[in-house]
């Protein structure tokens, strides 16, 4: 376990297992089932939510929320060798789809494009294999994998905000769900981001969620069209502003943790908005700056990160390209 309490409020993290099953040595899971993440068949893009049952195997009760794990897709690539394992985020809970830690799950996009070179159609290999996978089929699978994106080991002690863009909710389904579950008291935001309306995954999931538990809220930011509420063109780090009178409140605690996963890029305008509206000790707690940062926060880029601004302990990111 983590010793790391010198901040308050610095979250002690759970020793986890990594790679129960090397991904020199995969497994066979079975799918259980193959759902599209969407409410209807509006949205451009496809993802879908893949079950697998992995009991039998060392995944199974061995997969925390937060991690990941691996998927081998059958074949070779282009240089003759076997694929190499794809990383997807869990999106079940610790306990698992079916609660006793033997179904995993995850959220998976289509990666559909042209060759850059060639503007030929191109498909990506892992991605369209799990999202063709049919309830039944075997699949080869490893992991699992990262000891860093997770819940406290106390989850009680704190209180969360959650920042996703598109598929990085994976992670946020499951942890909302552990949260739920431990019966924590302490408030919940999840804020998640997408081009359209439509593009919002496990929507309907996360309104009644905000319907039954008085402590979760649930925001969502369109970036491409106008929303119900009357707001377009919203980043997430937009309801830091929007909000503002909710989120102040939750973002002062010394509780508070800030979670944010999806899009490489997306800390650096979080970060922006939380310099602005925060102060000396308050904005502390989650960014360390040097003064001439300071003093410039809309000229802020990515390679200042972790350098002239540094997140703290209570800020955990899994960003992506
Ligand atoms: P947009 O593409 O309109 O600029 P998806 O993964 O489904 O494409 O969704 C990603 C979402 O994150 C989109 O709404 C996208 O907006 C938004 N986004 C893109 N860049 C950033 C950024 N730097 N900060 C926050 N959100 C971003």
């Amino acid at each position: 376990m983590s010793t790391d309490t010198t901040t308050p409020g610095t979250p002690v993290l759970p020793e986890v297992k990594m790679n129960a099953v090397k991904p020199t040595a995969p497994v066979i899971g079975r799918v259980v089932s193959n759902e599209l993440c969407t409410a209807g068949r509006k949205s451009a893009g496809f993802v879908r939510h893949i079950s697998i049952d992995v009991s039998g195997t060392p995944l199974a009760g061995n997969c925390r929320v937060g991690q990941a794990f691996g998927v081998v897709p059958p074949g070779e690539d282009r240089n003759s060798k076997p694929h190499k394992p794809r990383l997807y985020s869990l999106a079940s809970p610790t306990a698992g789809e079916d609660g006793e830690g033997n179904v995993i799950s995850t959220t998976c996009k289509r990666a559909v494009d042209e060759h850059w070179e060639t503007g030929k159609l191109f498909l990506g290999v892992a991605s369209n294999y799990i999202c063709d996978l049919a309830p039944g089929d075997e699949v080869r699978v490893c992991g699992p994998n990262g000891k860093r994106f997770l819940l406290p080991d106390d989850p009680d002690q704190h209180e969360y905000i959650f920042f996703a863009t598109g598929t990085g909710i994976a992670p946020f389904r499951g942890m909302v769900q552990d949260l739920i579950a431990a019966g924590v008291t302490g408030r919940i935001t999840l804020i998640m981001g997408t081009p359209y309306a439509t593009d919002l995954l496990y929507h309907s999931m996360f309104l009644d969620m905000e319907q039954k538990h008085e402590n979760f809220t649930y925001l969502t930011a369109v970036s491409r069209e106008k929303q119900d509420d009357g707001h377009s063109k919203l980043y997430v780090q937009d309801r830091l502003d929007t909000h503002a009178e909710q989120l102040l409140p939750q973002l002062r605690s010394e509780k508070n943790l800030i979670y944010i996963c999806g899009i490489a890029g997306m800390e650096l305008g979080i970060f922006k908005q939380l310099a602005k509206i925060l102060r000396g000790s308050e904005l502390e707690q989650y960014l360390v700056c040097e003064p001439e940062a300071l003093a410039d926060i809309d000229n802020w880029d990515r390679k200042m990160l972790h350098k002239q601004v540094k997140p703290t302990k209570r800020m955990l990111l899994e960003v992506y390209a």
